[in-house]
């Protein structure tokens, strides 16, 4: 028996970084796992892998398509029992005095309002049977940097849409947990993109020297891999967490402890 055996899962974009590897991981412990994005290829490639991993087309951004994709869900799978909200995007470093109000919402619809859109759908789905949502922030949901300021706004926004989710749910006496996750850097496309933008805004010196600055930052000496996220996942998954919501799980190699 896997730690999610019997368990369907939803995660939005994970056709590839962090949101692929929780598929992964989930699938390993027995659960059977949707996975949406708007990055097809790689998405129906991760299915095509993989028993009991299917994969649909979805923009969060989109209420319809939210619709959509958790009645797919039920309808391959038979039901829904935990919804990641995975998918994410950051800012291009400009900073706040010259960003455009496009620019701030391009962040915040999918960090924070696509966060609120999932959460809104998952709970219709789960609420007779009770689940766990586990909302995907980030440590630049607890602490500050130059240049990410939307993003920092967004995640900072999960941490709380989490916790008062957690306490709703409670008062309307539904079954479902809901939890975020604080990842430290993990070298995936979303965060070369966001030390790329970073080194031609000017807020940090090189690629390489960004990366060995952070590495050097981190005190268990090392930038994390997608498992070590996807493993704090599964365990908010998991009834091995029954009795945590509205809690924040810091993955960091120790970097916001100082
Ligand atoms: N990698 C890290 O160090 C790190 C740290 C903290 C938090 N995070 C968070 O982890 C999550 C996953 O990021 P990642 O590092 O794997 O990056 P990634 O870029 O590899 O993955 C993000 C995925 O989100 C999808 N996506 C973007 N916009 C979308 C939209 N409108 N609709 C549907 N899917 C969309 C992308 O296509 C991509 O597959 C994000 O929420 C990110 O903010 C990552």
């Amino acid at each position: 028996m896997g730690r999610l055996s019997g368990k369907t899962a939803f995660i939005s974009g994970g056709a590839r970084g962090l949101g692929a590897e929780m598929a992964r991981r989930m699938h390993q412990e027995g659960a059977k796992v949707m996975v949406t994005d708007v990055l097809v290829e790689e998405g129906q490639a991760l299915a095509a892998e993989h028993e009991n991993i299917a994969f649909f087309t979805h923009d969060v951004t989109n209420e319809a398509h939210w619709e959509a994709a958790i009645a797919k869900t039920q309808e391959v799978f038979g039901g829904l029992d935990i919804l990641v909200n995975n998918a994410g995007i950051t800012h291009d470093g400009t900073p706040v005095e010259d960003t455009s109000l496009e620019q701030w919402r391009k962040v915040t619809s999918i960090d924070l309002d696509a966060v609120f859109l999932g959460c809104k759908h998952g709970v219709r789905a789960m609420k007779e049977n009770g689940g766990s949502i586990i909302n995907v922030s980030s440590i630049y949901g607890i602490v500050g940097s130059a240049g990410q300021a939307a993003y920092h706004a967004a995640k900072g926004g999960v941490r709380l849409l989490t916790k008062g989710m957690a306490v709703e749910m409670g008062t309307l006496g539904y079954k479902i947990r809901v939890n975020s996750i604080h990842p430290g850097f993990v070298l995936t496309q979303l965060v070369r993109d966001g030390i790329k933008d970073a080194v031609e805004a000017g807020m940090m010196p090189g690629e390489n020297e960004a990366v060995e600055g952070l590495t050097e930052a981190t005190p268990l000496g090392r930038l994390g891999v997608p498992l070590d996220i996807a493993n704090g996942v599964v365990f908010l998954a998991s009834d091995e967490s029954e009795w945590m919501t509205g809690s924040e799980l810091v993955i960091d190699g120790g970097y916001t402890a100082q």
